[in-house]
């Protein structure tokens, strides 16, 4: 059984339940990350990591985006937002003291239930680590449950690593591995270049023992779950977390359809043996 039980839906899933922005930090000249509180408290449902919620910035429109946050502090939540489009650049420019939206959590999450004893590897790309990041902290939290945790991160260039000093912090913690690299790093740059999957050679790898989670660019995706593959690592043994454009959130209005799947209810996180042959089809 997946460690991700859906949360208990709300009486009403569509209506989003008023928050207060406490506090917004820049991670990097487009991405912030959101620390919010209901206005409520009876309105807290605990989330598991990789679930997400629809955020509305009111006036301007309502988008998913994932927690990113760590599930052991649940009065707060965190989500760490990529400026990209109208909305969620409304919601980085969110003032602290000002009402934000939140509808959820939603979807499954990463497989920590079935990660139990075995090795975790994070594979991210760009904003990716952000999802990944309350799996980072669940494993960090109950170290002795999990076996190795191995954090392989690239992003285009070093101004847009996430979470630098927690980077830099969990490499000094027992049995684990982070590495980072950048697509191009500049004359400052003194670490490694090259796509994410390059950094496999450095892992301590273990592949028959271990569990993938991969969050990214979908072709970032696609080719890390492959160079997976390629190391043994069985394809029921790594996850994705997907995206696609979303509205209800819950299943209804068929918006978020991925062949046979809706990735509002059936993911966002995918095993990869399930989704692996719809991942090369374009039309889709
Ligand atoms: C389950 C899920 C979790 C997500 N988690 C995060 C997160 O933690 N942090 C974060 O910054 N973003 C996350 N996203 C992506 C985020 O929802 C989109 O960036 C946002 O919807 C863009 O809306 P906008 O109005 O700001 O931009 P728009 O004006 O709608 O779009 C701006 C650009 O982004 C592209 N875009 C829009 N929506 C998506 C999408 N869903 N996926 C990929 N590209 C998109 C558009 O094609 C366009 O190029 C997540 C998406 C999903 C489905
Ligand atoms: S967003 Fe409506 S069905 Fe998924």
């Amino acid at each position: 059984m997946r460690s991700t039980e859906l949360t208990p839906a709300r009486a009403d899933p569509m209506a989003p339940v008023p928050y207060t922005v406490l506090k917004v930090s820049r991670e990097t000249p487009d991405t912030y990350t959101l620390l919010i509180q209901p206005q409520n408290s009876s309105s807290l449902e605990r989330f598991q990591p990789g679930q997400f919620s629809m955020m509305w910035s009111f006036g301007v429109g309502e988008v998913p985006i994932s927690m990113s946050g760590d599930t052991s502090e649940p009065a707060q939540l965190v989500y760490t937002i990529r400026s990209v489009g109208q909305v969620s650049r409304a919601l980085v420019t969110t003032r602290p003291g000002a009402t934000i939206g939140v509808r959820g959590p939603f979807g499954a999450g990463w497989p920590l239930a079935e990660a139990s004893g075995r090795d975790v590897i994070i594979m991210a790309g760009g904003i990716g680590l952000a999802p990944l990041r309350p799996a980072i902290y669940e494993v960090l939290r109950n170290r002795s449950k999990y076996g190795r945790l191995i954090v392989l991160y690239g992003t285009r260039h070093p101004r847009d690593l996430l979470f630098r000093k927690e980077l830099t912090a969990w490499v000094r913690q027992p049995d684990t591995q982070v590495f980072t690299t950048v697509d191009s790093g500049g004359l400052e740059w003194r670490g490694h270049v090259g796509v994410v999957t390059t950094l496999l050679r450095y892992a301590r790898l273990q592949p028959d023992r271990s569990i993938a989670m991969i969050c990214g660019p979908e072709i970032m995706m696609r080719f890390s779950a492959r160079e997976l593959g390629a190391h043994g690592v069985p394809s029921t043994n790594i996850y994705l977390s997907m995206e696609r454009n979303m509205k209800c959130a819950v299943g209804f209005c068929g918006h978020c359809q991925w062949g046979p799947h809706f990735i509002c209810k059936d993911g966002p996180v995918f095993p990869y043996d399930r989704i692996g042959p719809l991942l090369t089809r374009h039309e889709l």
